[in-house]
């Protein structure tokens, strides 16, 4: 993006502020409460949105080294992430081919093999069946047909991406579109890493969670002395790319330009860019840093998800700092993060989800303000279909 693109951009946001309006959609949006507590409605999302396209499971420097690993639990697998020995990165449902024993149980390491804790059978880092225990006596197996399920992966602008189902395709650039490849390209996130990275397993949706993510209009009511302080409610300014979008939102700092800004000020001190990675991925970015949030759902409780959040940074070396400022830093902005979602979020995302298990809790309306949501719920109804 030029920087008279950027600025086009605050302006209009300017100009939303000055007249109390925001970028809306056409008309309010009925729903249903079973779209968020229906195990039929989950299924369905499981295979036709996570089972289909890419989506983050991790940046690139949290297995940095050939044979590092990490496990995760995505909707439809267990999954092993692993470097290989040539850089590059593949990943396996993790569960091994005899009786399928749950092959690697720690949440990260590094191993030179996998081996199952249940007749001690075998696998190379890329997947390949290496030893069958008391071999003689097993019997003839086709050991080729029996190397790890592999998961279509791939890395790209310095994140690990997975579809997750055995034999889909993967092809990120194309999922992602020119508009939003480009838009990631230019953040460079390939040379910084994770400062800290984080799972939270919640009693919601994921969608539930998202949407939350994506709401600039709780802002004041939910949030009145942490963000609202520093960021105006109500006030978007959508790029709708189709699959995913960006979206600004004002400051409260701006407010000095309200009257009067002349052109040759540089307002993007004063806006914070969103980025919406359809399905699952927010990424804040911030002057110096980018905070990535992604939401899965549960293998199969609709009233459930794992929240992913992530702190990706410069690394010291770019930053010109040692450990102890480089932690210190991140540490504070981790803390800020962490505080607004445990005691601001959670809570009224939790009590939610309960409220709409009720029987008759429906139906309910999504305002044509809440444009970041209706954008995400059209995504999500066109994979669906
Ligand atoms: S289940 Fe893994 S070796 Fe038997
Ligand atoms: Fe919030």
């Amino acid at each position: 993006m030029t920087n008279a693109e950027l600025n086009a951009r605050i302006r209009r946001l300017l100009g939303h502020l000055r007249a109390g309006t925001t970028d809306e959609v056409q008309t309010t949006a009925p729903f249903e409460p079973w779209e968020f507590t229906s195990p039929e409605r989950a299924g369905l999302e499981r295979d036709r949105i996570f089972g289909r396209v890419p989506s983050i499971v991790a940046h690139s420097s949290e297995i940095a080294q050939p044979n590092d690993f990490i496990t995760l639990q995505m909707p439809r697998n267990r999954v092993i992430v692993v470097r290989q020995r040539d850089g590059s990165v593949k990943a396996f449902v993790n569960a091994c081919r005899h009786r399928g024993s749950l092959l690697e149980e720690s949440a990260a390491g590094r191993c030179r093999l996998f081996s199952c804790g249940y007749h001690r059978w075998s696998y190379d880092t890329d997947g390949t069946l290496r030893a069958i225990t008391k071999d003689s006596t097993f019997g003839v197996v086709d050991r080729d047909s029996l190397g790890l399920v592999e998961l279509p992966t791939e890395e790209r602008h310095g994140f690990i991406w997975m579809v997750d189902a055995a034999g889909a395709d993967i092809d990120v650039a194309r999922w992602l579109g020119p508009e939003m490849d480009a838009n990631l390209a230019r953040l460079e996130l390939a040379r910084h890493v994770t400062f800290r990275a984080e799972g939270f397993d919640e009693p919601c949706n994921w969608k539930l969670m998202q949407d939350a993510f994506l709401d600039g209009y709780h802002i004041q009511y939910a949030h009145p002395n942490t963000a609202a302080k520093f960021v105006h409610t109500n006030v978007l300014a959508v790029d709708d790319f189709g699959r995913h979008f960006r979206f600004l939102t004002p400051r409260k700092s701006i407010d000095r330009w309200l009257v009067v800004a002349p052109d040759d000020v540089d307002l993007s001190p004063h806006v914070t860019e969103t980025l919406f990675l359809g399905p699952n991925t927010s990424v804040l970015i911030q002057p110096d840093h980018v905070e990535l949030l992604t939401f899965r759902p549960h293998p199969s409780d609709p009233g459930m998800c794992r929240m992913e959040m992530r702190i990706i940074a410069p690394t010291m070396a770019a930053m010109g700092v040692d450990e102890q400022v480089w932690t210190k830093r991140w540490n504070k902005n981790w803390k800020i993060l962490l505080e607004v979602l445990h005691q601001e979020d959670f809570p009224l995302l939790r009590s939610a989800q309960l409220a709409l298990s009720s029987a008759d809790a429906g139906p309910l309306v999504l305002g044509r303000n809440e444009i970041a949501n209706h954008l995400f719920r059209r995504e999500l109804a066109r994979m669906l279909a």
